[in-house]
């Protein structure tokens, strides 16, 4: 946790940003596997943890804007809960930590929303993602837990977003942590691929260097020879002469804040003549998105400027050809980039996107709807403050390629039968994560391998 006075602060910033009424902050709870006793590994609610800091399940906390108290409520363990789970500090114990002195039992929060719904105060709660937290706004607002999303406060949303958007220092620092695990992940990666290995055995060593830093992975790892999948969650091939190997995995610092990084590598020493022509290109992709990153710059430009990067590369191997700045305005090039540049990250790995990606990431807009554009989740002015990815890639993925054959569309910028050459070449992606600061942007924790020397110069080490 950080020091009381940042939770203080955060809560009083919200105090002056919504007019009226209570916000109910809904803490997960444990999230059962197969039996209620079995459960996933504990992830609290990430807005939760914002304003409150404690990681415990079974919590809730209400902001009253007219009183402007935060109250945490929640149970004390029983002695029948200490026989199984230990000792633990008292609610009230671990709520000081938060800089809050309100505590109170569960039961009794039901009493004060039944309350404030008979005196018609207006109760804001955020878009439950959990079906148990769905079902607490049933019974204790009457809310339909199918519209429980479409009945979230607007006004507490846009609050939120735009406060936990601009990461303050200490968050930066943790953030930074994670990365840097993330880096060491990548580079052990990059040093245990050859021919013969298992995806599994690569991503359960990536697995374990999150677990021994003292937190876990920010989301399930995408470890694959098949890199043209964009979210490969399956580990169950061996690594060939031939191949290249993806890995897109980041750590959960011990705060909960994430890494997110993406790495391409051959699974021989080097990278084939093909291989390195694609990598190359996705790279001066990857830089120019990155390099284009400053405050005021909307991030529809930066994903633009990578989809153009990618259309001149692609057309300098033969495998598109017309106008760039046509191509990119058709979504001729979402053939091989069918996805967007970044997303922003903090306590969640797609921060936020529980609250709407509208609201995230479009400033209450409506997105996109053309196919790749629509896959954007961020197309809004860059401030100081902001924490984002850069990851374009290219993909040659069989089906989609097919597809667009048949149906015959965009062929005067796709060169069908040379693509058709590269339809088992996978994916290359390289993804790195960076600080929007007040005159540019600052690339956050240690750097990872990444021009095609670099990447061959660490698969030359000793192998693990
Ligand atoms: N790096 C994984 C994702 O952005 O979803």
């Amino acid at each position: 946790m950080f020091a009381p006075r940042i939770y203080m602060e955060r809560r009083r910033r919200l105090l002056r940003e919504v007019e009226s009424g209570l916000a109910l902050f809904l803490g997960n709870e444990e999230s059962p596997m197969n039996y209620p006793d079995n459960t996933f590994s504990f992830r609290q609610d990430s807005s939760f943890l914002y304003y409150f800091g404690l990681d415990q399940p079974g919590l809730a906390g209400v902001v009253d804007f007219e009183e402007g108290t935060a109250t945490v409520y929640g149970d004390d363990f029983t002695v029948d809960d200490i026989i199984w789970r230990g000792p633990q500090p008292t609610i009230g114990e671990r709520s000081k930590a938060a800089g809050i002195d309100r505590t109170a039992p569960i039961a009794r929060l039901a009493e004060v929303l039944k309350e404030a719904r008979r005196t018609g105060r207006r109760v804001h709660f955020l878009p439950p993602y959990r079906a148990d937290n769905a079902f607490k706004l049933k019974r204790w607002l009457g809310v339909d837990p199918d519209k429980a999303a479409g009945k979230a406060s607007v006004e507490l949303i846009r609050a939120v977003v735009e406060q936990r958007a601009v990461k303050g220092p200490e968050e930066i620092a943790e953030i930074d942590r994670a990365v840097d695990i993330s880096t060491e992940m990548h580079v052990t990666a990059m040093r245990m691929v050859r021919p013969g290995i298992g995806e599994a055995e690569i991503a359960a060593e990536v697995h374990r260097i999150a677990l021994a830093a003292g937190g876990d992975i920010a989301f399930p790892i995408i470890g694959s020879v098949h890199g043209e999948t964009l979210h490969n969650h399956h580990h169950g091939n061996r690594l060939k002469k031939g191949n290249m190997f993806l890995l897109d995995a980041g750590a959960e610092s011990p705060g909960h804040y994430a890494g997110d990084l993406s790495s391409t590598m051959p699974v021989d020493l080097k990278f084939t003549g093909r291989q390195r022509e694609i990598y190359e290109i996705a790279l001066a992709a990857h830089e120019a998105a990155a390099g284009a990153l400053r405050p005021g710059v909307n991030n529809l430009e930066v994903h633009l400027l990578a989809c153009r990067t990618i259309v001149l590369g692609l057309k300098d191997v033969g495998l598109m050809k017309g106008d760039p700045d046509e191509a990119v305005r058709a979504g001729a090039h979402a053939l091989f980039f069918p996805c967007g540049v970044g997303h922003m990250m903090g306590l969640d790995i797609h921060d936020m996107e529980d609250l709407g990606e509208v609201y995230v990431g479009y400033e209450g807009r409506p997105k996109f709807t053309q196919f790749g554009l629509k896959s954007l989740r961020l197309a809004r002015p860059h401030q100081p403050g902001f924490v984002v990815t850069i990851e374009p890639g290219i993909y040659f993925i069989p089906q989609l390629i097919d597809k667009w054959r048949a149906e015959n569309i965009f062929t005067d910028f796709i060169v069908y039968d040379k693509v058709e050459k590269y339809r088992n070449f996978g994916g290359v992606r390289n993804e790195e994560d960076f600080l929007i600061t007040p005159k540019g942007r600052r690339r956050l924790g240690k750097a990872k391998p990444k021009t095609v020397g670099e990447v061959e110069a660490v698969r030359a080490e000793p192998r693990i």
